[in-house]
């Protein structure tokens, strides 16, 4: 490539330009955990419990030893027993801690949930693997499960441990609520929810003479290297983790699932690789979902419409053996100023694998219920829904008595209303028509935390001038390849054809889980203050580079542009990096940079992305089929680092709530306590005929605060609000209130 053609990318970041990746996702180059494969590669299909409650009494293997092809059967007689915790560190700091409990064995003798691993099949082939699990003989002694938390409320516990806050009180609740001229109370309730990637999980495992070797599908390199690691009593160094591409997460890759410790004990115990691919029917009892959620509101309002009282008191299930919170009071807690505020959480046990995070998880479930429950109010106040949220308007975060980094939500309000065209909504409940079918007008705030972790990256130039970035994140499918060459492209006045991102690697330099998106925030960062170090080290080896046109240069006397260092004085006096380095006799120069928010701002300032969704629905006035008919979202989330791939993952998020909010919903049997629509037929997700045009809209703003790159995280504010938009609309359209996702037509008949 010539030099003249090369691009100096001045401007390159937040451009909208199509993924790096893309051409190898397209043709199929881009290779997924269970893609992988190695020499004498085995494959293991687990068999899981049909009963959700009791013991296993009968176990008989034989059959399926004895099939062909097979190699091992695991159970829990014969799983490789956990390595026991090093010992503790006479460390004073450490000493009231409890003592570390070593990992559990992943199969066990009592069952808690139906689809819980009873035995993992290895054989030579797929095929034999699956019949010899077919083959093996279970026997349970069974009791009836525990299925719906609701039955069982009178259990209901405040758990602890939370890294989210669970209880937010402020002012006098129950004095405001007297005060108040207008009531709300309802309960709005959420389905369990499966995430259902894409891209199943899966785990090719194998040891060599450097420990462990895992290809995996996961949120984080690095946490489930570990998590894995721990079983075997490895070092971080020991476990290498691989996975360059993520068919998507969403949550359910954010920890690392047991069929991945599972894969590593496999192999160790045949002394082979082995894969492990989870079916699209396990997906829905190994990997966790969103938790059934119960949320009591009740809202107070004075007769100005000024919010007096919110009262939110949230339940969700747990499994047997997790303490996982739905956080759903979050936003209930400071998307609205009002004095008087009282939100608690509880969970109830019931036979269900453990739930976890999804897609906004809190803020997704939690604004349906506030932003239902607000849409409520401003129809007893009288009031316009958008006017009765800007009359109560949150200018500070008064659960935490600070003020925000940013907060562009009125923009948010004002470009999406407009872009809706929501002054010409009839204020009146069915009074709007398009042909037969009845007409709704509907919106609702989105919010989520501005999160930023602590990250590493390096970067390498060569003497030809290539840059070679490298971090342990992972790109779920959202752009972190494209993005993270964006700013290092341009940060060293580099065409981006000579930047190779390298990431999906626990061995590289640490970075943080893909969760609670974070990543452009925490990993944006990384790059630049790397590919500004590495600039600055060029530019000081220009300058200390003998009888050049920059001998002697001081650093911002230089500008780089088309990877040349020029002097800012006079143009002709340059040399490209390629000669900077040859001169100096370097093969390559690096640079390795760690960021992390400040945590002076972290104490006084509060974080957040906001947007405003609008939303229009179209009721069939007799059979009640809703379509949702168009859509505009505005979303003020910082820095837009690639306007493209921003846009999309704000998409993806209203195409998910328009799933949580018409379609999604996992099944339990009331008696069998097991999952009954476990396939894509009968989980419904959003077709393309589900979903209208999204107009959506970014609002950039300029906030240091959140992360030294200026991103708050887009991943999942796009479907905060989004189900409550709908739902909103749809009681305008029809005057039926439905308080329990999914939004099915049943529920407005
Ligand atoms: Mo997200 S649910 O924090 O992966």
């Amino acid at each position: 490539m010539s030099q003249a053609k090369l691009n100096d990318e001045k401007g390159l970041v937040g451009q909208p330009i199509d993924r790096v990746d893309g051409r190898l996702k397209v043709t199929g180059g881009a290779r997924y955990a269970a893609e992988f494969s190695a020499p004498r590669l085995t494959y293991g299909v687990l068999l899981q419990s049909s009963v959700a409650k009791g013991k296993i009494t009968k176990l008989d293997t034989s059959a399926a030893e004895a099939a062909p092809g097979v190699v091992a059967v695991i159970t829990y007689k014969n799983v490789l027993p956990p390595a026991p915790p090093p010992p503790q560190k006479p460390n004073p700091a450490n000493q009231n801690g409890p003592p570390q409990k070593p990992p559990e064995a992943p199969f066990r003798e009592e069952i808690k949930f139906s689809g819980q691993n009873v035995a993992l099949v290895v054989a030579e082939t797929l095929e034999q693997a699956e019949h010899g699990a077919q083959l093996i003989q279970v026997e349970y002694e069974t009791e009836k499960p525990d299925v719906f938390f609701e039955d069982h409320l009178d259990k209901a516990f405040a758990p602890s441990g939370s890294n989210r806050p669970l209880t937010s009180k402020r002012g006098d609740f129950e004095a405001g609520q007297k005060s108040a001229a207008f009531h709300v109370e309802a309960v709005y309730r959420t389905p369990v929810e499966h995430h259902n990637a894409m891209e199943p999980h899966a785990t090719v495992a194998l040891w060599n003479d450097d420990g462990l070797l895992i290809y995996d599908s996961t949120q984080g390199v690095q946490g489930s290297a570990q998590t894995v690691g721990k079983y075997f009593g490895l070092q971080p160094k020991e476990v290498h983790l691989i996975d360059p591409f993520v068919g998507g997460g969403f949550g359910s890759k954010g920890q690392s699932w047991p069929h991945s410790t599972i894969a590593a004990i496999a192999a160790k115990t045949v002394g082979r690789p082995v894969k492990i691919a989870i079916t699209r029917r396990q997906m829905f009892t190994s990997n966790g979902h969103r938790p059934a959620t119960r949320q009591a509101e009740v809202l107070g309002a004075d007769k100005d419409g000024k919010l007096v009282a919110i009262q939110h008191l949230a339940v969700n299930h747990v499994s047997a053996s997790d303490t996982f919170v739905e956080p759903t009071g979050s936003l209930a807690s400071m998307l609205y100023s009002c004095p008087n505020v009282d939100i608690s959480h509880q969970l109830v046990r019931v036979n269900v694998d453990p739930p976890t995070y999804m897609r906004a998880p809190g803020e997704s479930s939690g604004s349906f219920a506030i932003e239902t429950a607000m849409d409520e109010m401003a129809w007893a106040c009288g009031l316009d829904p958008l006017e009765f949220r800007l009359r109560n308007y949150a200018e500070t975060d008064e659960s935490e008595k600070k003020p925000y980094s940013s907060k562009s939500l009125r923009e948010c309000y004002r470009q999406a209303s407009e872009a809706f065209g929501w002054s010409r909504r009839n204020p009146e409940v069915g009074k709007m028509r398009n042909g037969r079918w009845l007409v709704g007008y509907g919106m609702a705030t989105a919010s989520y935390p501005a999160n930023c972790r602590p990250a590493s990256a390096k970067a390498v130039m060569t003497a030809e001038g290539r840059v070679r970035v490298t971090c342990a994140t992972q790109d779920l499918g959202t752009g972190t390849y494209t993005i993270l060459t964006q700013i290092a492209a341009e940060e060293l006045g580099i065409d981006r054809s000579l930047v190779r991102v390298e990431i999906g690697d626990s061995l590289f330099p640490m970075g943080p889980g893909s969760g609670g998106s974070c990543s452009a925030a925490s990993v944006g960062s990384s790059v630049q203050e790397t590919a500004r170090g590495l600039r600055r080290a060029l530019l000081e080896m220009a300058a200390a580079t003998p009888n050049s046109p920059l001998t002697g240069a001081a650093p911002d006397a230089m500008e780089v542009s088309a990877g040349r260092v020029s002097l800012k004085s006079d143009s002709h006096k340059s040399l490209t990096y390629s000669e900077i380095l040859r001169r100096n006799n370097k093969e390559s120069i690096e640079h390795l940079g760690n960021t992390k928010r400040s945590d002076e701002a972290s104490k006084s300032h509060s974080m957040h992305a906001f947007g405003a969704q609008f939303c229009e629905v179209h009721v069939d006035p007799d059979l009640r089929m809703i379509r949702v008919a168009r859509w505009s979202g505005a979303f003020a989330v910082g820095k837009v680092l690639n306007a493209k791939t921003l846009t999309s993952q704000l998409h993806g998020g209203i195409v998910w709530g328009i799933g949580m909010g018409l379609l999604e919903e996992t099944i339990l049997d009331p008696n069998l306590g097991r999952y009954i629509n476990t396939n894509l037929a009968e989980y419904h997700v959003p077709v393309n005929r589900d979903v209208p045009p999204i107009d959506i809209h970014l609002i950039e703003e300029q906030d240091l605060l959140v992360s030294p790159v200026g991103v708050k995280g887009a991943g999942e504010i796009g479907i905060t609000g989004a189900a409550a938009a709908i739902g909103n609309a749809v009681y305008h359209a029809t005057g039926k209130r439905v308080r329990d996702l999914p939004i099915t037509i049943d529920k407005i008949l």
